[in-house]
C-alpha cells in the first residue's frame, strides 16, 4: 500500500507540477509549497463549500498553487451530509470531487465514522431507542456504500475512524462503542473494505497522536488487525499542535513508533495554535468536546489583525522545525495537510476560546503570505 500511495502521489507530483507552472504566472516569484516537498510528501489543506462553489476565488487560487492534497473540513461529516434520513446535501462534496480531480489534486474523504458531528438519529430507531448492533452496522454499511457508490472513483485516500481512542489509551465510550462494542473500529474497517474501492487508502485518524497512552494503542491495534487481516492501510495524525506542544522531540518519537507498525503516516489536520491552549486544559488536546470559553484581552491579545511580526516568525521557525522532522521521516509520510488555508478560516477562532483572532497557519485572512509560508517552503527546497 506504501508502494500504491507513493505511485498515486508520483502521478499527481507530475499533474502538480504542470499546474503550478500555470500557478506560478499568477505569482511567478512565489516557489509552491507542492513543489518544495515533491518527491517527498504531498502537500494539502482543507477547503470549504464556500471555497468548492468558487473555484476562481483567491482561497481556491492558493489551493491551486500551492497544494497536491485536498480534504473538506465538515461537509462528508455524517451530520452536514445527511442531517436526517434521507436528506442529503451532495453539492459540496460533489464539486469537492469534481474540482480535486480536474486539478489532480488528490482527495481525502473525511469522515465515515466520528462521534462528534454525527446526528442522534444514526443511533435510534424511529421509537428514539437505541439501535441493535446489527442495525447500527447495517447503517454504517449504507453510508460507506453511498460514499464509493458516488465518490469512489475521485476519493482515494479516507478517513475511516476518526478520535476513537482517548489520551490515556481506553476506547472512547461513544455510542458507536456502546451500541456496536469494543470491535466497532474493527467492524468499520471491514465495512470500508468492502464497499470502497480496492485502491482506496484507509486510514485511522487521531489528535494527542504524540501521547503515549493512545500511541500504545493505536500501535497494538494495528498488530492486532494485521495479525487477524483486518485491512487497515494508514494512520492519521491530526497535528492540532501549539508553540511548546508537543515538543520535537515528543513529535520525534511519536512518528518513529507510529511508521515501524509499517503503516504510511498521514500528517491530517496540521495547524499550530499561536493564541495557546494550555492554560486551559493541558497542552496539545484537541478534544473537539471540551467546553469553550470567552474571549478576553489575555487570551486574545491580537483582535484586530495586529499579529505582531517577531510572533510571526516565531511561528514560522516553528513551522520550519517541524517540517524539518517531516523530511526526516519523509520515507515513512505519504501527506502533511493543514486544516484550513486562510487564518480566517481556522476552527482555532472559535476553540476552545469562542471568538478568538488566532493566527495558526500559513496564509493571513487576506491571502497573503505569512513569513512561515516563506520558512516551510525554504526547508523543502533546500532538501530538494
Ligand atoms: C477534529 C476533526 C476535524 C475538525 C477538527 C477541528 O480534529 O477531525 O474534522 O472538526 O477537529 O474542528
Amino acid at each position: 500500500m506504501l508502494n500504491q500511495i507513493k505511485l498515486i502521489s508520483a502521478a499527481l507530483l507530475s499533474i502538480a507540477i504542470l499546474t503550478s507552472c500555470a500557478a506560478q504566472q499568477v505569482k511567478s516569484d512565489q516557489p509552491s509549497l507542492k513543489d518544495a516537498y515533491a518527491g517527498k510528501f504531498l502537500v494539502g489543506a482543507t477547503v470549504n463549500g464556500d471555497m468548492v462553489a468558487h473555484p476562481s476565488s483567491k482561497k481556491m487560487r492558493i489551493v491551486k498553487q500551492h497544494f497536491s492534497a485536498a480534504t473538506m473540513d465538515n461537509a462528508m461529516k455524517w451530520g452536514p451530509f445527511n442531517p436526517q434520513p434521507g436528506e442529503y446535501n451532495f453539492e459540496a462534496p460533489d464539486k469537492f470531487a469534481s474540482y480535486t480531480q480536474q486539478q489532480g489534486i488528490a482527495a481525502v474523504g473525511h469522515v465515515l465514522f466520528w462521534h462528534s458531528q454525527t446526528p442522534d438519529w444514526v443511533f435510534k430507531d424511529d421509537n428514539g431507542n437505541l439501535l441493535s448492533r446489527d442495525a447500527l452496522l447495517k447503517r454504517m454499511r449504507e453510508r460507506a456504500k453511498l460514499m464509493a457508490n458516488r465518490y469512489g472513483d475521485k476519493i482515494k485516500i479516507w478517513d475511516v475512524v476518526n478520535e476513537a481512542i482517548e489520551d490515556d489509551g481506553s476506547l472512547r465510550q461513544s455510542l458507536y462503542n456502546k451500541i456496536i462494542g469494543d470491535d466497532f473500529i474493527e467492524q468499520a474497517f471491514r465495512i470500508a473494505n468492502d464497499e470502497l474501492p480496492a485502491d482506496a487508502v484507509k486510514l485511522y485518524n487521531d489528535y494527542g497522536m504524540t501521547r503515549s497512552g493512545r500511541v500504545n494503542t493505536v500501535i497494538k491495534m494495528v498488530n492486532d488487525f494485521k495479525a487477524r487481516g483486518v485491512p487497515i492501510d494508514g494512520l492519521g495524525i491530526q497535528g492540532h499542535w501549539s508553540m511548546d506542544s508537543p515538543t520535537l522531540d515528543e513529535i520525534d518519537t511519536s512518528l518513529t513508533k507510529l511508521a515501524a507498525t509499517g503503516l504510511p503516516l498521514h500528517i491530517t489536520e496540521l495547524d499550530i495554535d499561536y493564541l495557546g491552549r494550555s492554560q486551559f486544559f493541558g497542552a496539545n488536546g484537541a478534544n473537539v468536546d471540551l467546553q469553550k470559553r470567552i474571549a478576553t484581552p489575555e487570551n486574545n491579545p491580537y483582535p484586530n489583525g495586529n499579529f505582531p511580526a517577531s510572533a510571526d516568525a516565531a511561528l514560522g521557525d516553528r513551522y520550519a522545525a517541524i517540517f524539518k522532522l517531516f523530511l526526516k521521516h519523509h520515507k515513512d509520510i505519504d501527506r502533511v495537510t493543514f486544516w484550513g488555508v486562510t487564518d480566517g478560516d481556522s476552527w482555532l477562532n472559535g476553540w476552545p476560546v469562542a471568538g478568538r483572532t488566532n493566527y495558526p497557519l500559513l496564509f493571513n485572512r487576506d491571502g497573503s503570505a505569512k513569513q512561515a509560508l516563506q520558512k516551510v517552503i525554504e526547508v523543502g527546497l533546500a532538501a530538494q
